[in-house]
């Protein structure tokens, strides 16, 4: 399984799977996820109030994932996940860090039920849920290490699309560490 970094917008980027930094209503909100349902349609929107009147009917819970169509996208499928929001004390770290992991680990394992060869991350939390880049593009970049021997078979690329410079440095710092 390649690991890539391709810096820019994720709505321009061609994957199978998009995955997005939802809220766990999924009806949409501002950074990468009002991007996605702006360049993605209508459509999307409408499958996310169709998982939320059937299977989450409480919403997406942080760390889980769900899939819709990517709709105008270029791309099959968004995998929604839902990050938690930074907290810098230790216990909540130590409580919350595992659930951004499982972020990544819940968007991998739908992407290869799915059938997606090829899937792309924005740096979930890292940009309105505040957690400090470089440790969530470690977060990132170790949990799909970790994750390569369970999908590494149905995953052919994981690509971090950072949205920055900062971002990029994260991805880089943490490939290269
Ligand atoms: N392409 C790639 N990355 C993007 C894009 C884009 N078009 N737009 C924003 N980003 C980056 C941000 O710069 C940040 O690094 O995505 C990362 C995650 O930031 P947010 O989108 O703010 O997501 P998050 O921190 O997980 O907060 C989620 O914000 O947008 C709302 O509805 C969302 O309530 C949820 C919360």
């Amino acid at each position: 399984m390649q690991i890539d970094i391709h810096p820019g917008d994720i709505t321009q980027f061609t994957a199978e799977a998009i995955v997005n930094a939802a809220n766990s209503s999924l009806l949409g909100g501002g950074g990468v996820d009002g991007a996605i349902h702006r360049a993605g349609g209508s459509r999307i929107l409408e499958e996310c109030r169709h998982l939320r009147k059937t299977r989450f009917p409480d919403g997406l819970e942080a760390g889980q994932a769900a899939a819709t169509t990517a709709g105008n996208l270029p791309a099959r499928w968004v995998i929604h996940t839902v990050g938690p929001t930074y907290a810098s004390s230790p216990e909540k770290y130590a409580q919350k860090a595992p659930i951004l992991a499982s972020c990544y680990r819940t968007c991998l394992l739908t992407a290869a039920e799915l059938g997606a060869k090829t899937i792309a991350f924005p740096a979930i939390s890292a940009g309105v849920y505040g957690w400090p880049m470089k440790d969530a593009t470690r977060i990132a970049v170790d949990t799909v290490r970790d994750m390569s021997a369970q999908v590494g078979e149905a995953i052919d690329t994981v690509t971090f699309v950072p949205f920055g410079r900062e971002a990029e440095d994260g991805y880089r710092a943490a490939l290269t560490g």
